[in-house]
């Protein structure tokens, strides 16, 4: 629970607050980009909702925050925001809300298919969510994308008695996974084609849905500081030189039109753009050393 007695001095005075425990993980300002700015050490009130769909916004960012640094001085009803996960970015596409704090507020994504229901990473367990998976079919694969995002994946895999998919090498954090990939670049599983793309860790991959919808992980997403899409330097925990191989890879997923991160801003693309996107951000990481 946010305190106001910690609220920071850089919000704007009214309702909604940001106090002193927040991480700038980023997810305030990828569900309210209007309400919620950046001190450079922390997210800020900048403006407070001026309608509904600004308080719905907000309130969905209080709950994604994944240390609880959001609060509002007056209470209000929180039903409809809690309601609102998981959020359908797209047909059958979702994104969770209710944000880890152990994988430093990683966003995770529900993909609904009559081939069996997809989670990927993980959101925290929480019975909002769980609900809302039983109503949709439940779970049948858990994809995580990398070590630093697995969260409350054992719980979700317990309850929905579902495949948690990991690398070989990023499985130290999962070690009861029950599918465990190595070997091949490419796994088919279901109408998902899963791609090794090392570099950010040794063991990371991305989902790619329908060639429609790249579930990239900590790989690849839009940089909102950078106005552009690329991998995070500063994150980039096992070699930026592999990172750069993989991303190049990904000149041939021709039909993405969907970017869905972990880290960074879920974004559209336009059809037919992303080989040429992936080759600017390759141009753009050689520089960035
Ligand atoms: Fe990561």
């Amino acid at each position: 629970m946010a305190n106001p007695a910690r609220a920071l001095p850089e919000n704007l005075e009214g309702n909604f607050f940001v106090d002193s425990t927040c991480i700038n993980c980023g997810v305030s300002r990828h569900y309210a980009p209007d309400i919620f700015g950046d001190t450079g050490s922390h997210a800020f009130v900048k403006n407070q909702p001026q309608d509904e769909q600004q308080e719905l916004a907000a309130m969905q960012a209080l709950l994604a925050c994944p240390v609880g640094s959001i609060g509002m001085r007056e209470r209000r009803d929180l039903t409809a925001a809690r309601e609102s996960f998981p959020i359908e970015l797209a047909k059958h596409i979702y994104l969770n809300g209710f944000n880890h704090r152990n994988s430093y507020g990683a966003h995770s994504y529900f993909i609904n298919s009559k081939t069996g229901n997809w989670l990927i990473d993980s959101p925290r367990f929480v019975s909002d969510l769980v609900r809302k998976f039983e109503i949709m079919g439940g779970i049948k694969y858990i994809f995580l994308t990398h070590q630093d995002d697995v969260a409350d994946a054992h719980r979700y895999a317990r309850h929905f008695n579902a495949v948690r998919i990991i690398h070989k090498f990023d499985s130290d954090a999962q070690k009861d996974a029950e599918m465990i990939l190595e070997g091949k670049s490419v796994h088919h599983i279901s109408e998902g084609e899963i791609h090794f793309t090392p570099g950010h860790t040794r063991g990371h991959m991305v989902l790619l849905w329908r060639s429609k919808f790249l579930f990239s992980g900590d790989h690849y997403a839009w940089i909102s500081s950078s106005n552009r899409f690329g991998s995070f330097r500063d994150a980039c925990w096992y070699s930026w030189e592999r990172q750069i191989e993989s991303v190049k890879k990904m000149q041939a997923f021709k039909d993405v039109e969907w970017v869905l991160p972990g880290h960074g801003k879920w974004k559209q693309v336009e059809k037919g753009q992303f080989p040429k996107i992936v080759e600017d951000s390759v141009q753009w990481m050689h520089k960035v050393r």
